[in-house]
């Protein structure tokens, strides 16, 4: 028996998100459904909303989640009803040849639920990321549930689902950043922070967050930031330059996915830095670069989906942090808001004056 649940759609580009039914089938072999108790509106939300992604609308939005598993279908061993889970887009297939080469990170076929959601009248939705999670049960598949203590309240844990493990992880995973490197973050919205937090979990001794918004330079530095520089008024390269010796970063991390910033993240890095693209750049964009830079500076650049992480191993081991007092994910946490509320929600992110608004689901 199918259920149906209310759900936060895009119908077309640009359009304004709109509450509709959502026709959630039973779980099949390998999927599970899970009741969504909190979802936190990412940028990539509103990337979807933009067409930025793709031209697959109608689609059900959200993918920052954790709730609790309500039903597995056949063969499920993973996860059981009951289960504590936090949603995933990297549902690692073990088999491609990423997989076998031992880069589970990399898995170029990762699992989605088989079995489509559906509107009302039948039209498929393509759920963000492969999740769908402002609604009020999800269909996924049983690998995009990772297990994690119940002890997280979820308006915390779901953020790990997307923005805050992409931050975290460009630092520490991609980035690697050591102990007492420097380290300069481009936007510090969801993303950059999280950035900012796992450099300074990683050791990084200087932090420089760079944005436009001084608002979010102040709340950069609860972070751990040890300098910001709002690039609006103050050339960011200089100033990079001028808070380390005159060198640059040993790590510079892009996460606003523009142009502009990958410019200034690409100058502002020392010899032999790594440049980090973890902000999600639209299909228009392109760069331009001297390539004697790219191949006289040396280092790294690589680009940052999900922030190379493993959720089976990442998900525990950060809710872990974070009930120690080690990672505070509430500070994320601006706002909780109902599912009616997604659509100002966007506004106020484009306006800069929330880091996560998170819908949370009655119960
Ligand atoms: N790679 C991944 O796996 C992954 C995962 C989640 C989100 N993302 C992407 O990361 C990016 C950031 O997401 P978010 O949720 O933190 O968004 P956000 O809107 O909360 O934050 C963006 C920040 O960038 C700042 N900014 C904008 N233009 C700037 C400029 N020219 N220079 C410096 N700062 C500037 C804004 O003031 C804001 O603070 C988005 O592109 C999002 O799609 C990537
Ligand atoms: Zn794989
Ligand atoms: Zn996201």
């Amino acid at each position: 028996m199918a259920y149906e649940v209310k759900g936060v759609v895009a119908r077309s580009k640009g359009a304004p998100v709109t509450i509709e039914t959502i026709i959630v089938p039973d779980p099949g072999p390998g999927e599970a459904v899970v009741d969504v108790q909190a979802c936190g509106v990412c940028h990539t939300d509103l990337h979807y909303r933009e067409g930025g992604i793709n031209d697959e609308f109608p689609f059900l939005l959200g993918h920052e989640a954790a709730g609790t598993v309500s039903a597995v279908g056949e063969g499920v061993t993973n996860v059981a009803v009951g289960d504590y889970v936090i949603l995933n887009w990297r549902a690692v297939c073990g088999q491609c040849r990423a997989c076998l080469k031992g880069q589970l990170q990399y898995c170029f076929n990762t699992h989605n639920a088989t079995q489509k959601m559906t509107l009302e009248d039948g039209t498929e939705l393509s759920p963000a990321l492969g999740i769908g999670a402002f609604v009020e049960k999800t269909l996924v598949h049983s690998g995009q549930c990772t297990k994690v203590d119940p002890a997280a309240p979820a308006t915390a844990a779901g953020l790990l689902g997307c923005g805050v493990m992409a931050g975290v992880g460009a630092a520490m995973n991609t980035g690697a950043v050591q102990r007492g490197e420097s380290v300069a973050v481009f936007g510090c919205g969801g993303v950059g922070d999280a950035a900012i937090a796992g450099a300074k979990l990683a050791g990084a001794s200087t932090i420089i967050a760079v944005d436009i918004d001084d608002r979010k330079l102040e709340w950069a530095r609860k972070f751990g930031a040890t300098h910001t520089v709002n690039s609006k008024d103050t050339d960011a390269v200089e100033a990079i330059k001028g808070h380390t010796g005159g060198f640059g970063v040993d790590v510079a991390i892009d996460a606003v996915g523009h142009p502009a910033v990958f410019e200034q993240a690409f100058y502002a890095r020392d010899l032999a830095g790594r440049v980090v693209l973890v902000g999600v750049p639209t299909p228009e964009m392109t760069i331009e670069l001297p390539l004697i830079e790219v191949f006289g500076r040396g280092g790294a650049v690589k680009s940052s989906w999900y922030g190379d992480c493993l959720p089976s191993r990442d998900f525990p081991m950060l809710i872990d942090l974070y009930l120690q007092g080690r990672f505070d994910l509430d500070a994320f946490v601006s706002e909780t808001i109902g599912l009616g509320d997604v659509e100002q929600a966007f506004e106020k992110m484009h306006k800069g004056e929330v880091l996560r608004s998170v819908v949370v689901f009655e119960k």
